[in-house]
């Protein structure tokens, strides 16, 4: 039975656990680069003992962006400074993933900080956005949306192989396709968003086909021994938009054109949601569980999985392949290595760097003075 630390393999790449750091955007790049926030922050992770660290959502095209502070695999130039990461969190041993992303209607923002207004397309840090139909998603963002022609749906799927291209030559190792949390597949996915009466609309084969010809696409220049998955939005939490059912059916359209893992995630394709279990515990492990089930393919989740009892019992159930993390990683670089001495693992520190843990296994401390708490409190020296 594997637990939390067991080694995963998927495709040709093994992970040295079941703990990845879920892609986080941090509106830090500047024209779409890394820069060395992006090193400290996934490198430290990678030290920290993630088995698979994802960079940021990465634009497939500029006008693919969140903002204009968000990664990019747009352009050769780009290259460089993602190869610096890649290289950084392998030699921490963890395993470097991209995730390729195109924002669609919810694109052109204002950072979050900054009031994450919707910017238009006539201002200098704005772009027109597109989608599958001419309509806004509502409440901020509200300015008109390009419905995207068969030729220009085409055209993004080109950029989706160029940037899968450009993934491999920095050095990543498993790729993901961000269909999820509103932005352009995740529109297309969606009744609520795709209002199309060609190909691309209507039945879910149909509201599939952006997802199934992006994997084609992918998967045409995406070596056979890495893993491609894909981040799907699986449910939007109103009767009117895509309900589980469509997921499962959109998924196993997608293993046999070549998906090798689901990242299930859900919601942000309208504000108008019928339940919002975001505060909920592990809200996504039943749903995935029974996407593994029922389709038969490897599944990843996030969401309030944080706690290491939780994340161990999900692995250890095999509801679930792998957990991502995406608050606790922030919070914690060492969450991994937290979550070993918490679950009583006989050696921690073994999730770190071999030279690191060197120093931490052979030069101990008070049990008291490591740098985080004991799991039973010791009373302070007198
Ligand atoms: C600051 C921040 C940025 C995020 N950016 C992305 C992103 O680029 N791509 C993505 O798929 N999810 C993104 N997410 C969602 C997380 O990957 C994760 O799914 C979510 O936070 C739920 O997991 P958690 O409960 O462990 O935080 C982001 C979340 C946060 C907090």
């Amino acid at each position: 039975m594997p637990d939390l630390f067991s080694p995963y393999t998927l495709k040709g790449i093994t992970l040295r656990n079941r703990i990845a750091m879920s892609p986080m955007t941090m509106y830090r790049a500047r024209d779409g680069l890394m820069n060395d926030f992006h090193l400290m922050l996934l490198g430290s992770r990678a030290a920290g003992g993630f088995g698979l660290v994802f960079a940021e959502q990465l634009a497939i095209i500029a006008d693919g962006r969140t903002s204009v502070g968000c990664g990019g695999i747009y352009e050769d130039a780009q290259i460089p400074g993602l190869a610096r990461l890649c290289a950084l969190i392998k030699d921490m041993g963890a395993v470097p993933a991209a995730q390729l992303g195109h924002t669609g209607r919810k694109g052109s923002e204002l950072k979050p900080w900054e009031g994450g207004a919707q910017l238009p397309a006539d201002h200098p840090d704005g772009w027109q956005v597109v989608g599958p139909s001419a309509l806004p998603y509502g409440g901020k963002y509200h300015h008109p949306v390009h419905a995207l022609t068969r030729d220009e749906i085409q055209a993004i799927h080109r950029s989706y192989a160029r940037a899968a291209q450009r993934a491999l030559e920095a050095g990543f190792e498993w790729l993901e396709l961000h269909f999820a949390h509103g932005y352009l597949g995740a529109s297309f996915f969606s009744p609520i968003a795709n209002q199309r009466s060609d190909e691309y609309g209507g039945s879910v084969v149909n509201r599939a086909r952006f997802h199934l010809e992006a994997i084609d696409a992918v998967r045409a220049v995406w070596p056979e021994r890495y893993p491609l998955t894909m981040r799907l939005g699986s449910d939007d939490l109103n009767t009117q938009g895509v309900q589980f059912d469509d997921a499962i059916l959109a998924v196993s359209l997608m293993k046999e054109r070549g998906l090798d893992l689901a990242d299930l995630s859900l919601g942000f394709n309208t504000d108008d949601l019928q339940t919002a279990p975001f505060a909920e515990l592990g809200f996504m492990i039943e749903r995935a569980s029974r996407l593994r089930r029922e389709v038969g393919i490897p599944v990843a989740t996030s969401w309030n999985l944080g706690l290491p009892a939780l994340a161990d019992r999900v692995i250890r159930e095999e509801a679930i392949d792998l957990v991502m993390l995406g608050r606790p990683a922030l919070a914690n670089p060492h969450w991994p290595v937290w979550a070993a001495r918490e679950l009583a693992h006989p050696d921690p520190f073994s999730l770190v760097p071999e030279d690191w843990g060197w120093w931490l296994r052979n030069f101990r401390a008070h049990p008291a003075c490591i740098g985080w708490p004991l799991a039973a409190p010791t009373a302070p020296p007198t």
